[in-house]
């Protein structure tokens, strides 16, 4: 088994059912935060941890993001002779990545969504990037997570402590700590509050070694009528060790809409071109609505 993480999987063929009627027939991966989609924000997370494959799972309705990655000769030749050089740059610099998508004919869950990635993946351990968990650019918890993997040649899955009301919208653990990180004992995808074993939630980022697709391919619907990745992790316990990594620093659920808009105004405030005038928009709103 190789040494280190190379590949990443971005799981985008979601219905994005919490956004409609914005993902009726756009990608939710698509959408900006600010002027950047959200799946950018995960490939230059992937890129800042030295990952250097990456494939998207793709469904229906979204092909914008095979072209957002691809060349736009007609746009890049208007923006050179007028001379927007920083424009340019902007939407060249991904160009040197190659990318590859695997689609989902049907959307059966993120368990059967990384699945579909196993041609590609083969016998490497890999990331899993949910590109709705949107992170601050200089949030290093990938990289974390990865020189844990390093360190224990174990599945590594992110973590989050959330408020014990909104347990049911996520996997949750129960785990304990072992030097900084939680050696896991059991997982719930989406458990009653009184159910929960902790108030730990998974979150988008997972070191996952191959060994989980042979669970995945006999895995059998869970909450929802999915194949949730959080069932096959729990047999997965049954044969190794899977640590927990909890976060240091902000996430935000953009594919829920409260979460996307705080996403907004966070990334908002901390833009240069934009953080003074939006700052002052914002206080002006906040008195007159106060
Ligand atoms: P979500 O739980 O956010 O589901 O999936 P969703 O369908 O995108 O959105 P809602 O809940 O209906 O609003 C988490 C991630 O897994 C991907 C999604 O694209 C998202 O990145 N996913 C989910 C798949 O790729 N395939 C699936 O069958 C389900």
């Amino acid at each position: 088994m190789k040494r280190t993480i190379k590949k990443a999987i971005f799981p985008a063929a979601g219905l994005g059912t919490r956004f409609l009627p914005a993902t009726k027939a756009s990608p939710k991966e698509m959408m900006p935060i600010v002027d950047k989609p959200l799946i950018q924000y995960a490939v230059e997370e992937a890129i800042s941890c030295g990952i250097e494959e990456f494939v998207v799972i793709t469904g229906k309705n979204k092909r914008a993001i095979e072209d957002h990655f691809d060349s736009a000769f007609e746009l890049e030749e208007k923006l050179r002779n007028s001379g927007k050089k920083k424009l340019l740059d902007e939407i060249n610099k991904l160009s040197h990545i190659n990318f590859a998508y695997i689609r989902q004919r049907v959307a059966l869950g993120l368990g059967h969504a990384i699945l579909c990635a196993q041609p590609f993946v083969k016998d490497e351990p890999f990331a899993v990037i949910l590109s709705d968990d949107v992170v601050d650019p200089g949030c290093v918890l990938l990289k974390d997570m990865i020189k844990v993997y390093e360190e224990l040649k174990c599945p590594v899955i992110a973590l989050e402590e959330v408020p014990t009301s909104e347990v049911s919208r996520y996997g949750v653990i129960d785990g304990v700590m072992d030097g900084g990180i939680y050696r896991i004992k059991d997982l719930i995808e989406k458990p009653r509050p009184e159910e929960a074993p902790s108030n730990l939630a998974i979150i988008g980022r997972y070191i996952l070694t191959p060994d989980i697709f042979d669970i995945l391919e006999k895995q059998q619907p869970g909450a929802g009528g999915e194949i949730q990745l959080t069932d096959a992790l729990r047999e997965l316990l049954n044969r190794r060790v899977i640590y927990g990594y909890l976060i240091k620093g902000t996430r935000y659920d953009a594919g829920d809409k409260l979460g996307y808009l705080k996403a907004t105004v966070d990334f908002a405030l901390k833009n240069d071109e934009l953080a003074d005038d939006f700052r002052k928009y914002l206080l002006d709103r906040v008195k007159q609505t106060a």
